[in-house]
C-alpha cells in the first residue's frame, strides 16, 4: 500500500523551531518525528510513502539520501506554491500517478499515534466506503472539527470549533485517512484547498461515501509546544510501550543514553530522562523527566526539568531551564531561567541572569 504523508505546512506554531528546521524533522527524544511515523507506517505493511513537501523541502532529501528509509522507499512531490491538505494530496497524487481504483492511506506530518492502520483500512473496505477519516476523543472538542457519526459511522456532520458545552461529539479529526483513488476527482488541481474544511464537508452534500471511524488509540498532534512537551512526557514515561527512543540503553534506574555520557558523579538524573551521546554534565546538576540531545554540555548546578534540549545546547552553570524548548546549538547563560514552555531558537543565545517565561527567542539572522 502506498501513503502520502503531509509534510509540506510552514508550522507557525512551532516558531522559531520551524524557522531553521521543517516540523516533522524536528526530533521528538532525538529521533526526527518523521522517522517515528514513517515506523509507524512501515508496521502495517506501507511499503511506499510520498512526503508532500513544501516549506523547507531540501532538508527532506538530504536526510534520506538514496530516497529510502529502510525497506521503504521515498518519493517527494514539491508544491510550487501552498496548496493546503487537499491540494497537497491531489499534486502528490498527480505526481505519482494513483489510479482511480488504488486504495492509499494519508496522514498529516505532526500526529503521535499507535492507531492500528489495519484495523482503519479494514473498517473503510468493509463498508465500501470512498474516505474514511480516523477519529479520536478529546475531553475539550471547543479548539477543533467536531466529527459526528452514526451508528455506522457515517460522517453526519462537521463542526468546526463548537463552543464550549455546544459539541456534538467528543470525535475529532485524527488526520489519518483511507482513500480510493476515484476521491481525488474531487478535489481539483493546482488550486488552495482544504480536505478537512472544504473537500470532507462538501462530499457530504454530494452524497459522498464518507465514514469516519473513532479510535482510542494514543493520539497527539505534537505541532504546538506544548504538545511537543506532552509527547515527550509521553514517550519518557512509557505511554507507547516501546518505542521510546531507538538504540538506547540504561544502566538500572538510570536515564536512557545513546552513547557515552559524561557525568558528574553529584549530579542526579531522574529515570524518565534520556541523553544523547558526548554530553557532559557537570558537579549538582539535576536532570529530570528531560530529553537531552547528542553533545549537550549542563554546567554546574544547572537543573533542567520537564525539558527538551536539541543537539549541541548549553546551559551554563547555575541556570534552569523548565518546561520549554531550546532548538539546537542554543545557549543559556549562567544562572539564567527560562520556564513556562519558552521555545529558543537554533542557536539563539539567552542572557546569562535573565528569566525568560513563555518567551519566543529567535535564531540569530533575519528572522520575522
Ligand atoms: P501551523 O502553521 O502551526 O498551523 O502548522 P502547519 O503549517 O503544519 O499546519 P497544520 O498543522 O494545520 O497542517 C497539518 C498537516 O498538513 C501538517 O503535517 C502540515 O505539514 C501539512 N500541511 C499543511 N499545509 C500544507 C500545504 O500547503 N502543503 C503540504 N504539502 N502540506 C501541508
Amino acid at each position: 500500500m502506498r501513503a502520502i504523508l503531509l509534510a509540506g505546512g510552514a508550522g507557525t506554531r512551532l516558531r522559531p523551531l520551524t524557522y531553521t528546521t521543517p516540523k516533522p524533522l524536528l526530533p521528538v527524544c532525538n529521533q526526527p518525528f518523521l522517522e517515528r511515523q514513517l515506523t509507524w507506517l512501515g508496521r502495517f505493511g506501507v511499503t511506499d510513502v510520498t512526503l508532500a513537501l513544501g516549506y523547507l523541502a531540501d532538508p527532506f532529501v538530504t536526510h534520506f539520501p538514496g530516497g529510502t528509509f529502510g525497506p521503504m522507499s521515498l518519493s517527494y512531490a514539491v508544491e510550487p506554491e501552498a496548496l493546503g491538505t487537499a491540494g497537497a494530496i491531489k499534486f502528490a497524487a498527480e505526481q505519482i500517478g494513483v489510479g482511480a481504483q488504488e486504495r492509499i492511506v494519508v496522514c498529516n506530518g505532526d500526529v503521535l499515534t499507535d492507531l492500528d492502520l489495519s484495523e482503519l483500512v479494514d473498517f473503510h473496505v468493509a463498508r465500501d466506503a470512498e474516505a474514511t477519516i480516523s477519529l479520536t476523543r478529546v475531553e475539550d472538542p471547543s479548539r477543533f472539527g467536531v466529527v459526528p457519526t452514526d451508528s455506522d459511522g457515517r460522517v453526519r456532520a462537521f463542526v468546526e470549533k463548537p463552543p464550549p458545552g455546544k459539541a456534538p461529539s467528543h470525535w475529532i479529526n485524527a488526520g489519518t485517512y483511507v482513500l480510493e483513488g476515484r476521491m481525488l476527482d474531487r478535489i481539483p488541481y493546482g488550486v488552495n484547498t482544504s480536505i478537512e474544511r472544504e473537500t470532507f464537508p462538501k462530499m457530504l452534500t454530494q452524497d459522498g461515501r464518507l465514514l469516519a471511524m473513532e479510535s482510542s488509540a494514543y493520539w497527539l498532534d505534537v505541532g504546538v509546544p506544548n504538545q511537543y512537551l506532552q509527547a515527550h512526557h509521553d514517550l519518557l514515561n512509557g505511554r507507547l510501550g516501546d518505542q521510546v527512543v531507538p538504540e538506547a540503553t540504561r544502566d538500572g534506574m538510570g536515564p536512557w543514553r545513546q552513547g557515552e555520557v559524561e557525568a558528574a558523579d553529584s549530579a542526579s538524573f531522574s529515570p524518565n530522562c534520556l541523553v544523547g551521546g558526548g554530553t557532559t554534565v557537570d558537579d549538582d546538576a539535576v536532570v529530570v523527566m528531560s530529553s537531552l540531545g547528542f553533545g549537550c554540555k549542563i554546567g554546574r548546578g544547572a537543573v533542567i526539568r520537564d525539558a527538551v534540549l536539541g543537539d549541541g545546547v548549553t546551559v551554563e552553570s547555575g541556570a534552569r531551564v523548565e518546561h520549554s524548548i531550546l532548538g539546537p546549538g542554543a545557549i543559556v547563560g549562567a544562572g539564567a531561567v527560562v520556564q513556562q514552555v519558552s521555545v529558543v531558537g537554533a542557536s539563539a543565545i539567552v542572557p546569562a541572569g535573565s528569566t525568560q517565561s513563555e518567551a519566543r527567542i529567535n535564531p540569530p539572522g533575519d528572522f520575522e
